[in-house]
């Protein structure tokens, strides 16, 4: 079991890192916010304060590296790469699904090197919904949690992605249930997540009313998790599962429209993902509510190196801070005050 959970992780770094499976047909709508641009900030670049505080701890601009990985040699590797660079940058990360440590203590050394490397930043463990829905043994995962000393717990929704996958388990039979328990039974916060499809509003009322900390809504737009599965049956032999893949890859809420669906209807903080793919995508996904952002797919592509992913973040930075100053924002809180418009296209799409 923990063999094919291994090869599986294994398949999924190797086909996000050479194929494209970044969301072809649908974009995440970012490109039809239009900011209304300030001829007169009245004040410097130097003023502008990209710092923000996420669960106690500072960062340097609002932006997490989101899951990816875990379990392997090569996950390893990634997660002290990301570590390094979260740590040198002032930000934060999500360490990828425990599930295979979970069944395997011998491979918690690829999660626990993110903490040995970076001692003080904000880390989020990650565990999956159809783990959850089959029983989780609780004191393990509080355990690993001690083991990394990890900072909150972020759990995936990922129904498209298990309904698709070769060996998928489509299991999400009392998940709220299990989440409420969670927020009742561990010491840190909650944090509840898509992996490409969105979070629509009903959905986040029924995560607020069950105390979880955060959303993070992860929608359609950047990494498709049925491309990915599509591209994984298919070198499997497996043509039936490939086509399924390949049906529902423009399926889920746009990245835009599930912030605006979660600011309007929740009042916890909104973590905008899902194709977030430059600083200027983050400005505008904070204009709409979102209050941090968080990015895999590029981070992934960067980790050869912490030179590269170092060089990624500072690209980040560059265009945040740009658009805050072009905006006159001389700190992240004025970030909801900037005016906008919403391009026809966005108007369009945007569901009663
Ligand atoms: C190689 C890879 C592995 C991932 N593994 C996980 C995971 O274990 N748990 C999870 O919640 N999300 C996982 N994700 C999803 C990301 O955290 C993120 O929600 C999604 O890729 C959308 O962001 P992006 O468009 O910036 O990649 C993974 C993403 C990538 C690229």
């Amino acid at each position: 079991m923990s063999d094919q959970i291994r090869k599986r992780k294994a398949d999924h770094l190797s086909i996000c890192l050479k194929k494209d499976v970044e969301c072809k047909s649908v974009t995440t709508g970012l490109e039809y916010v239009y900011i209304v641009h300030n001829a007169l900030p009245e004040i410097d670049l130097d003023d502008v304060d990209t710092s923000s505080d996420f669960f106690g701890h500072k960062l340097s601009f609002p932006l997490l590296f989101d899951s990816i990985t875990g379990g392997s040699k090569e996950a390893k590797q990634v997660n002290q790469i990301v570590a390094e660079v979260a740590k040198e940058k002032g930000l934060g990360m999500f360490l990828g699904s425990i599930r295979p440590a979970l069944d395997d203590p011998n491979i918690l050394d690829s999660y626990t090197i993110a903490r040995d490397t970076a001692p003080d930043i904000f880390i989020g463990l990650n565990v999956g919904a159809p783990q959850l829905s089959r029983g989780l043994d609780i004191d393990r995962l509080k355990s690993i949690l001690n083991d990394i000393k990890a900072n909150a717990l972020s759990i995936h929704l990922n129904p498209l992605q298990e309904s698709v996958q070769f060996e998928g388990e489509p299991f999400f039979r009392s998940v709220l249930e299990r989440i409420r328990f969670l927020v009742k039974n561990l010491n840190v916060p909650i944090i509840v997540k898509e992996v490409g499809c969105g979070i629509s509003r009903e959905v986040a009322t029924k995560l607020e009313l069950s105390g979880v900390s955060a959303i993070n809504v992860a929608g359609l737009g950047g990494t498709n998790w049925a491309t990915v599965e599509s591209i994984r049956s298919k070198m499997l032999g497996n043509d039936f599962k490939a086509e399924l893949g390949d049906l529902f890859s423009s399926w889920g809420i746009p990245t835009s429209i599930s912030i605006i669906e979660c600011v309007q209807s929740v009042k916890i903080p909104i973590i905008a993902s899902g194709g977030i793919r430059s600083g200027l995508d983050m400005f505008k996904a904070m204009v709409l509510g979102a209050r941090y952002c968080s990015i895999a797919l590029p981070v992934l592509r960067a980790s050869k190196s912490s030179q590269e992913l170092s060089l990624l973040a500072d690209k980040f930075l560059a265009g945040f801070k740009t658009a805050m100053f072009l905006s006159g924002c001389k700190s992240v809180n004025d970030i909801k005050s900037v005016r906008y418009y919403l391009g026809p296209q966005l108007k369009g799409l945007l569901a009663r």
